[in-house]
């Protein structure tokens, strides 16, 4: 496994790939690896013949306040991860690497960003985009897989790659959660066991919404109670956001459509966790078992 920590050595690295007409899948992270990204790297493994896992926390898309300092960090730890797995290349750049003196671009994906997380992390989207233009350009993957939890970044990014022609075809991973319920995330690092047993508050406000659901239930005022309610009985949880969205245009609903997703943010202590599940009983959920 190579590790590059340049835009030139990744550019070399593809080019090779190029040449010998291969297919480069792509996994875009922040590290701190745990079973939910290396699920999305089993993904890019069986659908490409190389794989590029980014290692970057990047830090246009933390707002003033935010955790970008304490964010996790285990560099030797995901490398081995990523090593044993059987992951060909790493994309590890510095900061100044990625952000160098005179750097003035953004990227703003206009309407999809504005709703859920866009109306309490101000540029967080748009850092988002930023960097995944930045990473699309500097390895130009064939595929890049990214997991349902972050679902509006995941709908950001779809929207980019077509808006920019950046040719980079998406494939959406479903939640990976713990046996309790839990998704994943880097995030759960932060809880202590009290907020962790709060925490699965969400997965379970979730399941029962819908349920309710397919009782028969469709107003979404009485299902986003419901949640909140579950949520608000547990110790150390403060709601940012439950809402109910079409999964395509991120606009909230009144009543449930087979595209109503409900989303949530909601601090636990001081971890900021976000999860979320299709409600309409035609449909799949989102988590894998
Ligand atoms: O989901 C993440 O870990 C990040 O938002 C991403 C996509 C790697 C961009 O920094």
């Amino acid at each position: 496994m190579e590790v590059l920590r340049t835009n030139d050595e990744m550019s070399k690295w593809r080019e090779e790939r190029y040449r010998k007409g291969q297919i480069v899948g792509f996994v875009p992270t922040m590290g701190y690896l745990h079973r939910g990204h290396l699920a999305l790297m089993e993904e890019a493994l069986r659908r490409a013949d190389e794989v590029v896992v980014s290692i970057f926390v990047n830090p246009t898309q933390f707002s003033p306040g935010e955790d970008l300092d304490q964010y996790p960090r285990d560099l030797e730890q995901d490398l081995k991860l990523c090593r044993d797995l059987g992951v060909q290349a790493i994309f590890a750049p510095e900061v100044e690497e990625m952000y160098p003196s005179g750097f003035q671009t953004r990227v703003q994906v206009e309407h999809l960003s504005q709703n859920l997380c866009g109306l309490y992390r101000t540029g967080h989207f748009s850092g988002v985009a930023l960097v995944v233009t930045k990473l699309f350009g500097a390895i130009r993957p064939h595929l890049a897989v990214l997991g349902e939890k972050d679902f509006q970044q995941l709908v950001v990014i779809k929207r980019l790659s077509k808006d920019l022609n950046l040719g980079v075809e998406i494939v959406a991973h479903p939640i990976v959660r713990e046996p309790d319920g839990l998704a994943m995330s880097s995030r759960n690092k932060y809880l202590s066991e009290e907020e962790r047993s709060s925490a699965l508050s969400l997965s379970r406000a979730l399941l029962a919404a819908r349920n309710m659901v397919t009782e028969g239930e469709r107003r979404v005022d009485v299902l986003v109670a419901r949640a909140k309610e579950m949520i608000e009985a547990e110790p150390h949880t403060r709601i940012q956001y439950v809402q109910v969205v079409d999964e395509e245009t991120m606009t909230d609903i009144d009543e449930v459509t087979p595209k109503a997703v409900m989303a949530m943010a909601v601090f636990v202590g001081q971890a900021r966790l976000i999860d979320n599940m299709r409600l309409s009983p035609s449909l799949p959920c989102l988590s894998s078992p």
